[in-house]
């Protein structure tokens, strides 16, 4: 069997929807993304949703919304995609890396308070593989140092912390439709505020700093004439995008329970598995269930996770590592300092893999991959009475 680490769940629906902006000509941004928006807004329940063409351009336009300087701080976790930092980088402010909790892979927000300085401006908590950060406690720190929350979602659609949705909670929330995610249109990604002066700068700014809607000059409603109020950039979506992420949006929900059914099954079968050490999602949230992580036990086991991978592929099962820390790069281990400053991180990192999880894998497909797992771990217990 040939199990391939992701493949997006897309039907007709996708095709037709994309296909009818191609026959109607209008392939850019227009009037199918103000729709997306609208529902998108609707279905988390934020008074502002702004398409862009990337959870990358929706968290630089974010820092931009706060107006971050040269030489301020935000704080990431280690455990995250290099967008997350990258982004503090474009103003030459500098990011701070917080370690991980080993339970959740999630910033461990009893460490955040100890990288606040005077310089410190905004947290960006991720919401890794779709589970909520501790946002009370992030909110609070953020009170009381005045800092602004900007949570990095590109893994949480849906997803909610204490009964509510992730998207209404911090100053600015950001999320991916990138090909792989729980809503996927190939490259995409939206920006949801309540702050409707951030939003109306943000929308300008995605669009080179047109003061107008320019999508709109070439329509009847719209007009030639616009100003330019500041410096922008090019990260506004398209009209196809839009119509993929509208039919996927309709389906949001079913495709959500797809993937709670096979982390159900990957959970019964890894039970009681002594080579998996199992993930925790804390009962207060409701993860957007974008990965699954396995961790391995290492301790008992006579190889290591990149030997575990290698025999997975050769068994026809591709998985991914979520994440290399940050700190592992050349570029952020000269602004974050090395390995030993981060043993939570480095636990994690060196046992993860993430697992094909997808919705739309069959019950073979499922039953193939746990079963594999199980049959792995046992076959390579150090102590051969458990085997
Ligand atoms: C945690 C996290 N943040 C941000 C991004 C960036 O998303 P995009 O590819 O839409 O820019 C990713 C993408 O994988 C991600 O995993």
């Amino acid at each position: 069997m040939n199990i391939p680490f992701h493949k997006p769940y897309m039907t007709e629906d996708e095709v037709s929807a994309a296909s009818d902006c191609i026959r109607n000509g209008w392939l850019t941004m227009g009037k199918r993304t103000i729709d997306f928006e609208g529902k998108f807004s609707g279905y988390i329940g934020s008074s502002n949703a702004i398409a862009v063409n990337s959870c990358t351009a929706a968290l630089h336009l974010s820092l931009c919304a706060i107006g971050l300087k040269a030489g301020d701080e935000v704080i990431v976790p280690t455990m995250t995609f290099a967008s997350t930092a990258e982004v503090v980088c474009y103003f030459n402010a500098v990011p701070v890396a917080v370690d991980i909790d080993r339970n959740t892979h999630l910033i461990d927000a009893s460490k955040i308070e100890r990288a606040i300085t005077k310089k410190t401006r905004a947290i960006i908590p991720v919401h890794y593989s779709g589970q909520p950060c501790d946002m009370d406690e992030i909110l609070a720190i953020a009170k009381k140092h005045s800092l602004y929350v900007i949570e990095d979602a590109a893994h949480a659609f849906p997803a909610s912390y204490k009964g509510k949705n992730i998207g209404t909670i911090g100053d600015i929330t950001c999320f991916s439709f990138y090909a792989t995610k729980t809503l996927a249109v190939g490259e995409g990604g939206m920006i949801t505020t309540e702050n409707g002066d951030w939003a109306d700068y943000m929308r300008r700014l995605r669009m080179h700093g047109v003061t107008r809607d320019a999508w709109k000059r070439y329509t009847k409603e719209g007009t030639w004439e616009y100003d330019v109020a500041y410096a922008g950039f090019k990260y506004n979506t398209t009209d196809i995008a839009s119509a993929i992420g509208l039919e996927q949006l309709k389906k949001c929900d079913m495709m959500m329970k797809m993937r709670e059914e096979i982390a159900a099954e990957y959970d019964r079968s890894f039970a009681s598995c002594d080579g998996v050490i199992p993930y925790v999602i804390k009962s207060d949230r409701k993860s957007g269930r974008h990965l699954y992580p396995l961790r391995l036990n290492l301790e008992a086991m006579d190889i290591g996770r990149n030997e575990f991978i290698d025999l997975l592929k050769e068994r026809g099962i591709l998985t991914s590592v979520h994440f290399i820390p940050l700190y592992r790069f050349s570029f952020y281990s000269k602004i974050f300092g090395g390995p030993e400053k981060y043993p939570e991180s480095e636990w994690t990192f060196i046992r993860e893999i993430s697992l094909p999880f997808f919705p739309g894998m069959t019950r073979e497909e499922i039953g193939y991959v746990a079963d594999t797992v199980v049959d792995l771990c046992r076959t390579h217990m150090k102590d051969s009475s458990r085997r």
